[in-house]
């Protein structure tokens, strides 16, 4: 293998001489580098622009990942009492949009069939149980009718679209639908539609950007791949998907784990990337797939400094935290529907809740988990287990308030938020992030420093199959840079302009 790989090296050497020299040519220093790519990452992302570089010939790489396996948040924790634990999923967990008929397939979904990960349909719409603080509520109508409010506000961005109408903030869309939640009911509704579903709250989502996320994802007619969510039950977790595939191609010199990155030095003729423990790792190229989380919270120091376009971008996206927290019963005495609501008089204070306890998922398991996201989740990141814990059964002694609600005999729940290599769970687009800002973020810095990852993802961002094509695109325009001269990286705005300022501005008070 080792000499497959030389032949490759010497392969590009021949080409590069063969052609006329580029102003700031890499190929002469190619024998002191460590590699002609880092990959800065092993998630989704990192994996397939690995993958990508491989398919094209490109071998000469090294993936760099601070953990000590690959698969980024996918993330799997085996729970449960002696003799009754489970595989759960602590990070993603479903295959969002799938395929329909014979159309665009989720890309996810193709990992999946391909390394026989187990999954099965999990119905969020039509297979709800309804409750408030005093137990059992039929409030169904309400959800229903917050489904359709959703489906309206998706095609009303549509025609803000056509229209050339300035993007708003979610809250805004409802409001001006007429569908601002006015009692608890309305707003656990709402809350299950977006800040659950969309992740964040209605005032931090684009009304323009969340639609089209949706409908790229969702709706076929959107070139969707279908509307459909199936749950990952695979006890060797979701991450074998990225994992086996690695296999297939990536020898055990093409990464290095166990690595965590402090420092990347860029310039016009190369990078040097610093770990902690300082050892240094020089190359032509270096592909970026830390989270968006990791970037903002200053993990990473880059030298030079970012240009200040490429740090507005990076301030400008939002990241999300959603937590899955897990308990185990001895049996179950809750709903036999696949998900439930609670309606609390304060939002956002554990309203989602799943059975996993289910004939589809894993029957007799005494699972079930309930998801917190946003502020809330960053409150209980603050609190011990066991706090949370007795919050999470004041709840579900409310919601069955005729029976003796017993401990859970297990309790888990990931700190997305406090983990430095993530500070989050996914990016979410604001209304005050605009087109401009999307591709400051994807931009490459001087031709050598590249990024990738789910957040620089203008359709899917958020998604799996979002950091899947963009460690994909960014691998093969890589590619293009490593086979040739003609290479400019991907372009960057140098400010983000409003189209029409503020008339104030020239205007003496
Ligand atoms: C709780 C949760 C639920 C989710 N649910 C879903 C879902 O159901 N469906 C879905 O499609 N998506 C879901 N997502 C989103 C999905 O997980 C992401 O979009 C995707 O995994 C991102 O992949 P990535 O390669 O861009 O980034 P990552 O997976 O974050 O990969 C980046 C890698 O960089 C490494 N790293 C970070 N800092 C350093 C450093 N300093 N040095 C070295 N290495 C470093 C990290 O360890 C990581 O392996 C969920 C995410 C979370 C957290
Ligand atoms: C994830 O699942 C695998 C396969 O069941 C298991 O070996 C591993 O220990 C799990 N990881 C954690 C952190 O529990
Ligand atoms: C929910 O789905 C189950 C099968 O998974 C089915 O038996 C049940 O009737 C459904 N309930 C509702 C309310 O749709
Ligand atoms: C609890 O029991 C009371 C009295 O029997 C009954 O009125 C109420 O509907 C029950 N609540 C639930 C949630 O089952
Ligand atoms: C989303 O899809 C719907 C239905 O196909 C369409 O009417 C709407 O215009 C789309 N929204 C956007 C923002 O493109
Ligand atoms: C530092 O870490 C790298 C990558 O894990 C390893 O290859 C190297 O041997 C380490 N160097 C020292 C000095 O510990």
């Amino acid at each position: 293998m080792r000499q497959v790989h030389l032949a490759v090296l010497l392969g590009f050497a021949a080409f590069a001489t063969a052609l006329p020299s580029p102003s700031t040519t890499h190929y002469n220093h190619r024998s002191t580098k460590d590699a002609k790519v880092l990959i800065l990452g092993g998630g989704v992302a990192g994996v397939i622009a690995a993958r990508t570089l491989h398919r094209k010939g490109i071998d000469d790489f090294l993936i760099v990942e601070a953990r000590d396996e690959l698969g980024g948040r996918m993330q799997n924790y085996t729970f449960g009492v002696p003799g009754k634990q489970y595989t759960i999923e602590l990070g993603p967990n479903w295959i969002q949009g799938t395929q329909t008929g014979s159309g665009p397939t989720n890309p996810i979904l193709t990992l999946a069939r391909k390394h026989h990960v187990k999954n099965e349909y999990n119905d969020l719409y039509g297979n709800i149980t309804t409750y408030d603080y005093n137990g059992l509520k039929d409030y169904q109508n309400i959800f229903d009718t917050s489904i359709d409010q959703f489906t309206q506000i998706v095609v009303d961005a549509g025609e803000r679209v056509k229209l050339q109408q300035v993007d708003l903030g979610l809250q805004s869309a409802y409001g001006i639908a007429s569908a601002t939640p006015k009692n608890i009911y309305e707003a656990v509704c709402q809350y299950y539609q977006i800040d659950w579903e969309c992740k964040f709250a209605p005032d931090q989502n684009s009304w323009i950007a969340s639609a089209w996320n949706n409908n790229f994802t969702f709706d076929v007619d959107m070139g969707g791949f279908s509307d459909e969510n199936n749950l990952c039950i695979d006890q060797r977790g979701f991450k074998t998907i990225i994992q086996a595939e690695a296999a297939e191609f990536l020898q055990p010199e093409q990464v290095s784990l166990n690595s965590v990155v402090t420092t990347i030095a860029y310039s016009g003729d190369g990078v040097t990337v610093t770990l902690e423990n300082s050892t240094t790792l020089t190359a032509d190229y270096v592909l970026c797939t830390f989270s968006l989380g990791v970037l903002q919270h200053g993990d990473i120091a880059f030298k030079p400094d970012l240009p200040s376009w490429k740090t507005e971008a990076i301030q400008s996206m939002v990241m999300a935290t959603y937590t899955k927290i897990f308990l185990q019963f001895e049996e179950n005495f809750w709903f036999d529907t696949e998900m439930a609501i609670y309606a609390d008089k304060e939002r956002g204070r554990y309203p989602v809740w799943q059975s996993l306890d289910h004939v589809k998922f894993f029957p007799g398991s005494g699972l079930v988990f309930v998801t917190v996201t946003g502020d809330f989740s960053l409150r209980i990141e603050g609190m011990e287990d066991s706090d949370v814990q007795e919050e999470v059964m004041e709840v579900l002694r409310a919601m069955y308030p005729n029976i003796t609600v017993p401990d859970p005999v297990a309790f888990h729940f990931k700190r997305w938020n406090a983990d430095p290599l993530f500070r989050g769970s996914y990016s979410n687009w604001p209304p005050s992030f605009l087109p401009g800002h999307a591709e400051n973020l994807r931009a490459t810095v001087d031709k050598s420093l590249w990024f990738a990852g789910e957040a620089t993802s203008l359709k899917y961002y958020g998604f799996l199959h979002g950091a899947y094509f963009e460690g994909l695109n960014a691998a093969k325009e890589i590619a293009k840079c490593v086979e040739g001269p003609a290479c400019t990286g991907r372009e960057h705005l140098n400010s983000v302009v409003d189209a029409s300022p503020y008339p104030f501005v020239s205007i003496t008070p």
